[in-house]
């Protein structure tokens, strides 16, 4: 960014709803808190017809409706003159010709550029290769990035050809591919809780820990989505990128500094380490399914068996982990929204108060990502009064109380921020997506060779009786919303 020259964000799929609910919000509130540069201009090109009066007003309906913040029309009045829009299409070499030009216009003679693909995959390739073309990819006068948005690929394969395709155009120090979890404020604060603090590191480890959860929970069915998700899926929208991220993060080594580099590689280095599934294993260690009603949402194939909700048991072989399950879980349709990561310790070896001779509750510490995002930590507490009769307690750190209601920002305002100053620790490499796939792939092969009914789950349940059997058969239980045990 401090390069001093211009900056162009040019927004492919401007006219979609992830530009207007949140990109254009976030970068009007990183605007309105003076973290933009002040030659900054915003290019929405895409497919609808539009002024830039019609753009404008479409955005500024779009804050609005979307922005966790007020909105101020002076502030708005300041913002807006630097949006434009250009309508064409993703295959056309005249139209990227025609954008080509009017950038040139505008940087008279150097400027950095960040692309972002809003659009379906399916035209990601065609926009880079018509950029590529145009030169508008050569960092000869100011950096040029690529922001790519999920889904990176559907499988392995697809996601290689993906990678190779845009590596013949760009190199990877320019592709900041999107995982809108790595944004947000809870999840990167995973980090500094292990790494910030001396008490937890020499506890985070087989020695001590029993078992990992990691649960994405959503209340939303599949809403207007169909389209995209309907034979997709919970595995792919879900596990291959935010809940394996959030994986990574909990069990990573110490990196050696907190560059994208360091980061990224021990993240890889966990992926690498997950034991991959035969088809035995999966069917033994995943359940899948679909909620109650889904078959009837509009846009969805009456006979589509695309599992919503999925709960997988991974085991992690290195050092650290070595016997340590992690259960992830995410689903539609669920009893609440929430996510949060549960790291449940081991009961202490010897059991020595009385009332205590067959078990002790054992520490909790519960990460919640959201909505009340916060971390609590489980201990034992004896009761007043009594001999020594035990119950569990709780410290709990709200973020709302400790650092006020409308402390966290939209997840995209830190990404956006981040690829316009070159810091490409929250977005995944090249390897970490193509080794995320191998560890789906056979998950998603293996149910579909299956040929057995889906499991089905009330909608506003936690998901399927099968989900539990895949803790009770290890004789452990999921946490509940507030971290405790059924
Ligand atoms: C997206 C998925 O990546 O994440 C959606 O495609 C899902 O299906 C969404 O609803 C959940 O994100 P969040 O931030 O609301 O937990």
């Amino acid at each position: 960014m401090n390069n001093g020259l211009p900056i162009s964000i040019i927004i492919f799929g401007a006219s979609g709803d992830l530009t207007q609910r949140k990109l254009i919000p976030s970068l009007f509130n990183l605007c309105r808190k003076g973290r933009l540069p002040k030659q900054i201009r915003v290019i929405g090109y895409g497919g609808t017809e539009f002024s830039d009066e019609q753009f404008r007003a479409h955005l500024e309906e779009g804050v609005k409706q979307f922005a966790s913040f007020e909105f101020k029309p002076e502030q708005w009045a300041d913002f807006a003159p630097n949006i434009v829009y250009i309508q064409g299409k993703y295959d056309k070499l005249d139209d990227f010709e025609r954008l080509s030009e009017a950038m040139g216009s505008w940087e008279k003679g150097a400027g950095n550029r960040m692309y972002y693909m809003a659009t379906p995959p399916g035209v990601f390739p065609s926009i880079i290769d018509l950029l590529g073309l145009t030169e508008q990819l050569t960092e000869r006068s100011g950096w040029r990035r690529v922001v790519i948005e999920k889904p990176f690929g559907t499988d392995l394969a697809s996601a290689r050809q993906l990678n190779e395709q845009i590596h013949k155009t760009l190199q990877e120090n320019q592709i900041y591919r999107i995982d809108h979890y790595l944004g947000k404020e809870t999840v990167q604060n995973i980090l500094v809780t292990r790494f910030a603090n001396t008490i937890f590191e020499p506890l985070w480890n087989r020695n001590y820990i029993d078992h990992v959860e990691i649960t994405v929970a959503e209340q939303v069915g599949v809403e207007h989505r169909a389209r995209f998700y309907d034979g997709i899926g919970v595995v792919r929208d879900m596990f291959q990128n935010h809940l394996l991220q959030l994986a990574t993060l909990v069990a990573m080594e110490p990196p050696a500094s907190f560059d994208a580099t360091a980061l990224r590689n021990e993240k890889v280095k966990v992926l690498s380490s997950i034991r991959p599934m035969n088809a035995d294993e999966v069917l033994q260690n995943t359940v899948r399914a679909q909620y109650k009603g889904y078959l009837e949402e509009e846009g969805v194939d009456p006979a589509s068996t695309t599992p919503t909700y999925a709960a997988v048991h991974l085991q992690i072989d290195n050092w650290r982990w070595q016997g340590v399950p992690f259960y992830l879980r995410s689903g539609k349709k669920l009893k609440e929204k929430l996510s949060q990561i549960t790291i449940e310790f081991k009961e202490p070896p010897h059991l020595l108060f009385p009332n205590t001779k067959e078990h002790i509750t054992p520490n909790m510490l519960v990460l919640y990502l959201q909505p009340d995002e916060g971390v609590h930590w489980r201990f034992e507490a004896k009761v007043p009064d009594t001999i020594a009769q035990l119950r569990s307690v709780d410290m709990e750190f709200h973020y709302a109380d400790s650092f006020g209601k409308t402390a966290i920002p939209e997840s995209y305002e830190r990404l956006l921020l981040d690829t316009l100053t070159g810091d490409a620790s929250l977005f995944t490499r090249a390897d970490e997506v193509e080794t995320a796939w191998g560890l789906i792939d056979p998950i998603i092969a293996t149910w579909d060779a299956n040929k057995q009914p889906l499991a089905q789950y009330e909608p506003g349940s936690w998901g399927p009786t099968q989900a539990d059997d895949l803790l009770t058969r290890d004789n452990r239980k999921w946490s509940t919303w507030d971290g405790r045990k059924e």
